[in-house]
């Protein structure tokens, strides 16, 4: 597991308590904004996290989840310790982009399920954040906004594809490119949040929503998400193939 102390330093907070890690963005001084830092951190998170954790809740500390990027990563001063050096002419470009796009992907894993708890702002990579998990419970002063186009750059931290998968490509486009914020009742509406309550009830609703997905078979939990996720991709016959190997695997598991 990555040292809690440098977590620490880049604005993360993990705990894991038996099966449950929660994840929590940590400067809400600054309403959680982002470094290339913490993204390398969380997909550090990813990669060290114990084999028995079923869920993982993302959340953010104060009054916003996240309001994205740090700005001051745009400005001559930068901030402190950050390298963010992004320019298109460098032979490494891709890969460091990756790299930061690794915070935001482990989230998909079908080892768990992952929650964001949303309160406030998910703004930008915020709500790039938020579209990385499975699932979104937001409080009802939730604002979520893919500000990205309305500062001259495209949404690159893997938010493009959920977006689109769950609002629709009219809505995403409308979306994307006014930059507008989508309270929280909207969201409810385009299907952006499972679920919205009042804030102070954000922690309860989430706390329910691990209980009861705790409540089925951790190996037919992993299985049956890696399946649905493969769902969209494949054609009937495809999934259908799929679902037997599944079975298959699950039945032989059980039976060793
Ligand atoms: N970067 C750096 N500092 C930020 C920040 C950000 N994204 N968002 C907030 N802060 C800082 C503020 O500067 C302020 O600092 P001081 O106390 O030192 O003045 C502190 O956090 C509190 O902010 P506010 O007083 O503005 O708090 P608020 O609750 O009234 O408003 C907010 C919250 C609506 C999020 C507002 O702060 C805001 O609009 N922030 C900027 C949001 C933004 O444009 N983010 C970029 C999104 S695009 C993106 O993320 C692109 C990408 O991936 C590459």
């Amino acid at each position: 597991m990555p040292e809690l102390a440098e977590l620490a330093d880049i604005g993360l907070d993990l705990r894991v308590q038996d099966s449950v890690a929660t994840v929590t963005l940590n400067r809400p001084g600054r309403r959680n904004a982002m470094t290339p830092s913490l993204w390398l951190g969380l997909a550090e998170v990813g990669r060290a996290l114990p084999e028995q954790v079923r869920i993982v809740v993302v959340r953010g500390a104060g009054p916003s989840f996240c309001a994205g990027i740090d700005l001051r990563l745009f400005t001559a001063e930068g901030v402190p310790g950050e390298d963010f050096r992004l320019d298109p002419a460098d032979d490494g470009f891709d890969e460091i982009l990756a790299s930061w796009q690794a915070g935001f992907t482990w989230l998909r894993d079908p080892r768990f399920v992952s929650i964001a708890a949303v309160q406030g702002h998910a703004l930008g990579a915020g709500f790039q954040l938020a579209l990385a998990c499975d699932l979104r419970v937001l409080a009802d002063n939730a604002k979520l906004c893919m500000k990205e186009p309305a500062l001259g750059l495209v949404p690159d931290l893997t938010g493009t594809k959920p977006l689109v998968e769950i609002v629709g490509l009219p809505r995403a486009t409308e979306l994307c490119l006014t930059a507008r914020t989508v309270a929280a009742a909207e969201a409810l509406e385009l299907r952006l949040a499972e679920v919205v309550v009042p804030e102070a009830e954000l922690e309860a609703a989430v706390g329910d929503l691990v209980a009861a997905l705790l409540g089925t078979d951790p190996a037919a939990a992993r299985a049956t998400k890696a399946l649905l996720a493969q769902a969209r991709a494949n054609t009937l016959e495809q999934q259908a193939a799929a679902e037997r190997k599944a079975q298959r695997s699950l039945l032989a598991a059980r039976q060793r």
